[in-house]
């Protein structure tokens, strides 16, 4: 039988930058919708310049956005065992192979158990990865938007490259549809932490306030 320990799985940094994003991804998805279609736009009072405020935000959570991804990334090589960026590749090594045959079995109801596991299962770390290359692509294409004011300034210097690839009409109508990944994203995030805190009683859903969880310390991750 296992052990049940109180266990700091969630550092500090990890927590914060985990609400930092969530933050940035909530107003990025308004402003951005409003963007796309201005549902409040006001002949009547064009001095509340409500467009002008929303991609004001927009691109303030940009920012923001590209902050949160680019420290995750950088506590993912200083971090503990359970933020490591090789968490996130379960697929390259034996326990996270191990735990995603586990976790397959565990969904499609021919085991009972989740397998123990105190930081992400193999499957959540493999939706993470997708969602990291969705913002990679939200904040180059974002910053490409946004640099073409300035085609000879820094934003369009580092991104404007995706041009050569897609035209604008295309870079942002995928800018525009990956709003609604991270939509259903945060809807199944938000039910499979509910579903796995029943299910397993390991303390998920506290755990991204105060970064504890319950299980064996010793499991290899
Ligand atoms: C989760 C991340 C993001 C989401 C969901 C999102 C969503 C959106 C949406 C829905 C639009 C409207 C597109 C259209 O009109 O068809 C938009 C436009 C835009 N976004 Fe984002 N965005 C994200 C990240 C970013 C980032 C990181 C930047 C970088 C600054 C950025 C900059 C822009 C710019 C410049 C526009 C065009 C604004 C305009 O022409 O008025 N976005 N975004």
């Amino acid at each position: 039988m296992s052990v049940m320990k109180a266990v700091k799985v969630w550092e500090f940094p990890v927590r914060v930058i985990h609400w930092v994003n969530f933050l940035a991804i909530t107003l990025l998805c308004i402003t951005g919708i409003y963007i796309h279609y201005p549902f409040l736009a006001s002949a009547e009072m064009p001095e509340a310049f409500i467009m002008g405020k929303m991609r004001l935000v927009h691109f303030v959570c940009g920012w923001a956005l590209m902050i949160g991804v680019i420290g995750r990334i950088i506590w993912g090589i200083i971090g503990n065992k359970y933020a490591r960026l090789r968490t996130f590749v379960p697929f390259t090594y034996a326990s996270g192979r191990e735990n995603l045959v586990a976790v397959l079995k565990y969904y499609t109801l021919i085991t009972p158990r989740m397998p123990p596991r105190l930081g992400h299962n193999s499957m959540a770390l493999m939706a993470y990865l997708g969602l990291f290359f969705c913002a990679a692509y939200q904040i180059i294409s974002g910053f490409a938007l946004f640099g073409q004011y300035d085609v000879a300034g820094t934003a369009y210097g580092l991104t404007g490259w995706v041009f050569g690839f897609m035209s604008n009409g295309y870079v942002r109508l995928i800018h525009y549809f990956m709003t609604y990944v991270f939509i259903a994203f945060a809807m199944f995030h938000v039910y499979a932490m509910w579903i796995s805190d029943v299910a397993e009683r390991d303390g998920t859903s506290g755990s991204m306030f105060n970064g504890i969880k319950y299980g064996d310390p010793n499991l290899e991750e």
